[in-house]
């Protein structure tokens, strides 16, 4: 089914309070994988103002009694609220690049993390460890900025290119709203990935009875050939394949996952709920567009089967 005629969907499914509300999301939360919803025009915006409290005290108790910029503990008072959903572009990148992390090295960071936190046992990726260590440990503050300073160029050229000038973003008061209605997007490509999306549109259609449009973006060099039983499973499940166009895989690298974040911008969606090709719904995943936080901070992220390292100072890079 096309975005186009979503209007033939029963929004009304949607389930609010009612008695299992509660049991059900927790059962959720525990069997998504990797799930991410946005309302996509916050996509990047909100991920860089959410981490700075939340993180922060995730991984050790506020540290009441230092107040040393070297302190990774010591978070700034402007840092402990996410920003308010309608805060701007230039508001948000003014949090990200003084954010906690600036003004102490990445060694520093990772001491820190090793000392509060007991290292990952369960669920640790040992590839990515090993791959990455020395990456890791020979950062440097001044790389960290130039990381960040990056990304928050990027958007201010997409600002200035008139990218968030989009009518309907403009017609909605420019409350970041660009696109429309709900969606469900996956990203796939080889045979593999899309059997693993398929089984996992059975369960939401058939048994969770969700009836989102669906999206299942790929790179254009990856599209399933036109005889093959997987387009026509596709549509009987009422989920169309999009070649993300001018996309392509970067041979050096074995994982591409670019096409992710690229399929949740160009999503037609006002709001999207992003899964991986491995996520099997333990529920009718639209249960999420009402968790409370995501209401409240317009992104919600579900962690991966793997942890994060404590020698991995990504949250630093981050802020
Ligand atoms: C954001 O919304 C709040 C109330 O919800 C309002 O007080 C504030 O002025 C708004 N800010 C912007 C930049 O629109
Ligand atoms: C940080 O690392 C980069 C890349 O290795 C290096 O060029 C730069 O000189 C380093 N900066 C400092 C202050 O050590």
């Amino acid at each position: 089914m096309s975005p186009s005629s979503k209007k033939s969907f029963n929004l009304k499914q949607l389930v609010s309070g009612s008695n299992g509300f509660w049991k059900r999301i927790i059962l959720l939360c525990a069997t998504l994988v990797l799930m991410v919803l946005v309302i996509t025009n916050y996509s990047f915006l909100n991920t860089l103002s959410l981490p700075s409290s939340t993180r922060t005290t995730l991984c050790a108790p506020p540290n009441t009694q230092s107040t040393s910029a070297k302190d990774p503990s010591s978070v700034p008072p402007t840092h402990l609220h996410p920003l308010p959903l309608n805060a701007t572009l230039s508001d948000r990148l003014t949090a990200f690049r003084t954010a906690p992390g600036a003004g102490w090295e990445p060694a520093t960071f990772v001491k820190w993390n090793l000392e509060t936190c007991s290292n990952v046992v369960p669920n640790h990726n040992k590839d990515l460890l090993a791959k990455s260590t020395l990456v890791w440990a020979s950062l440097n503050s001044s790389e960290i900025m130039g990381h960040r300073e990056k990304m928050a160029g990027f958007l201010e050229q997409k600002e200035r290119e008139g990218v968030f000038d989009d009518p309907v973003h403009v017609s909605k008061g420019g409350k970041g709203l660009v696109g429309s209605g709900r969606g469900i997007v996956f990203t796939a490509g080889n045979a593999d990935t899309l059997s693993r999306v398929i089984t996992a549109l059975r369960l939401i259609r058939h048994h969770h009875h969700c009836h989102l449009p669906a999206l299942i973006f790929h790179f254009p060099s990856e599209a399933p050939p036109q005889d093959s039983s997987l387009r026509s499973d596709l549509a009987l499940l009422n989920a169309k394949l999009v070649s993300a166009t001018g996309r392509a895989r970067d041979p050096s690298r074995q994982k591409n996952y670019h096409l992710k974040a690229q399929s949740i911008v160009d999503a037609p969606f006002s709001e999207v709920l992003y899964l991986d090709s491995d996520n099997l719904p333990a529920d009718n995943p639209e249960l999420l567009f009402d968790m409370p936080n995501y209401k409240r901070l317009g992104v919600y992220f579900t962690p991966d089967y793997w942890k994060t390292s404590a020698s991995n100072p990504i949250w630093q890079i981050m802020g």
